[in-house]
C-alpha cells in the first residue's frame, strides 16, 4: 500500500483547506499544524483551535484522519500536554522537529532539537508513555539544523523513543524551504531505521512524486505545498500509478479548472464566515498565489485582485473567473 499524506502546514492549510483538499480523494491522512506547548497547561480548546476534526472523531468530512501535531523542547511539558490532548482521542500524536524558526526560547523547538538526539528520544518517549498505546505517535524530521551529520543518530533515537513513524523532509533547518529536497538522504535514513519512513519535499507533480519515490526507496509521501498548488495531485498520482503510465499521466491542469471553481467558491463562502473582512482577500491571495504555478486560470484571477482590498470587488472578480460555463 502506497499512502499519500497531506503535510501540517502553519498559516495555510488549516481545518478549511485540510477539508477541501482531501475532499478530492487520494489522502491517506493528514497532519495538522503545530500546537506550542508551554508551559501551562493547554486547554482543550487550544487543540479543538488547531484541529477542529477532533470533534469529527478525528477526521476530516471527507473521513481522512488527521493527526495533531506537537511542538516543544521539553520532555515532560509535552508528555503531560500529550495525555491531555489523548483525552480528546486524536487519530494521531505527531512531534514536530522540522520547524524552522531560530526561537530557542524556553519552550522553543522544531529543527534546532536535531542537534541533540538524545533529547530526541527522551521527547519521544515521554510522550509515548503518556499516551495510551492506540494513539500512535509520529514524528517529522528535517535532514539536520545545519548539517546533515546526525540525521542518522536522529533517526534512530527517535525510534528508540518509540515513534511508529517517521516523515523526513530533506533538507536541513539552514536550506530553508529552497530546492531541491535531498531525497537521497531520505533512503539512508530508511536503511538505518526499522520504522517506516514517509518522504517529503519538493513534490510538485505526478512526475516528482514517482522520482522522488525512485531516489527514496520509500512507499510512502508527505505533500505539502504541492498539495496546496495542485488541489488534484493525489487523485491524479493515484490514476497515474493505477495505470502505470507515470509520464503520460502527468497531464497538469487539464480540464479540471470547473471543479477547482467550485472549490474556490465554497472556500470564500467559508472564509468570509470565519475570517474579518479585513483578512479574506489575503487568504484567498495566498491560495492563488499557489494555484497559479499549475492553473493559468488562477494567475490571471490573481492579477486581477493583487492589488484590491475590498470584499465586493473581489468576490466579483472570484464570481467571474469561476462562473459555470
Ligand atoms: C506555510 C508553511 C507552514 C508549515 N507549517 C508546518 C507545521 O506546522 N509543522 C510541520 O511539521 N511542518 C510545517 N511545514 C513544512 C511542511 O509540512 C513540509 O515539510 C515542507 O513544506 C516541505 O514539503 P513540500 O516541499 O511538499 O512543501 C510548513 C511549510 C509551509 C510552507
Amino acid at each position: 500500500m502506497n499512502r499519500i499524506y497531506l503535510a501540517p502546514m502553519e498559516g495555510l492549510a488549516d481545518a478549511l483547506m485540510r477539508d477541501l483538499l482531501t475532499r478530492t480523494g487520494g489522502y491517506d491522512g493528514a497532519v495538522c499544524q503545530f500546537v506550542r506547548v508551554s508551559a501551562t497547561p493547554l486547554p482543550p480548546r487550544t487543540f479543538r483551535r488547531a484541529c477542529p476534526e477532533l470533534d469529527g472523531g478525528g477526521r476530516t468530512p471527507g473521513g481522512t484522519p488527521v493527526s495533531v501535531q506537537l511542538l516543544g523542547s521539553c520532555p515532560e511539558r509535552m508528555g503531560e500536554t500529550a495525555a491531555r490532548l489523548a483525552g480528546l482521542s486524536p487519530r494521531g500524536i505527531d512531534l514536530n522537529f522540522g520547524c524552522p524558526a531560530r526561537t530557542v526560547s524556553r519552550h522553543g523547538g522544531g529543527a534546532i532539537l536535531l542537534d541533540d538526539p538524545g533529547l530526541l528520544r527522551r521527547i519521544a518517549e515521554a510522550v509515548r508513555r503518556a499516551v495510551p498505546e492506540a494513539i500512535p505517535v509520529t514524528a517529522k524530521m528535517r535532514l539536520g539544523n545545519r548539517d546533515t551529520e546526525r540525521t542518522l543518530d536522529c533517526a534512530a533515537a527517535l525510534q528508540a523513543g518509540g515513534v511508529a513513524a517517521l516523515t523526513v523532509h530533506a533538507r536541513t533547518r539552514i536550506e530553508g524551504y529552497r530546492p531541491p529536497a535531498h531525497w537521497e538522504w531520505i533512503a539512508r535514513v530508511r536503511e538505518a531505521v526499522s520504522v517506516p519512513v514517509i518522504a517529503n519535499g519538493e513534490i510538485w507533480s505526478v512526475a516528482d512524486y514517482f522520482a522522488c519515490r525512485e531516489a527514496s526507496g520509500c512507499a510512502d509521501v508527505m505533500l505539502g505545498r504541492g498539495a496546496v498548488a495542485d488541489p488534484f495531485l493525489a487523485r491524479r498520482i493515484r490514476r497515474a500509478a493505477s495505470a502505470g503510465n507515470f509520464a503520460a499521466a502527468d497531464d497538469g491542469s487539464a480540464g479540471d479548472w470547473g471543479e477547482l471553481s467550485v472549490l474556490l467558491r465554497e472556500f470564500w463562502q467559508r472564509l468570509r464566515l470565519r475570517v474579518s473582512a479585513r483578512h479574506a482577500p489575503g487568504r484567498l491571495k495566498l491560495w492563488l498565489s499557489f494555484l497559479r504555478r499549475v492553473y493559468p486560470e488562477a494567475d490571471t484571477l490573481y492579477h486581477r485582485i493583487r492589488a484590491h482590498e475590498e470584499i465586493g470587488v473581489v468576490s466579483a472578480a472570484l464570481a467571474a473567473a469561476t462562473a459555470a460555463e
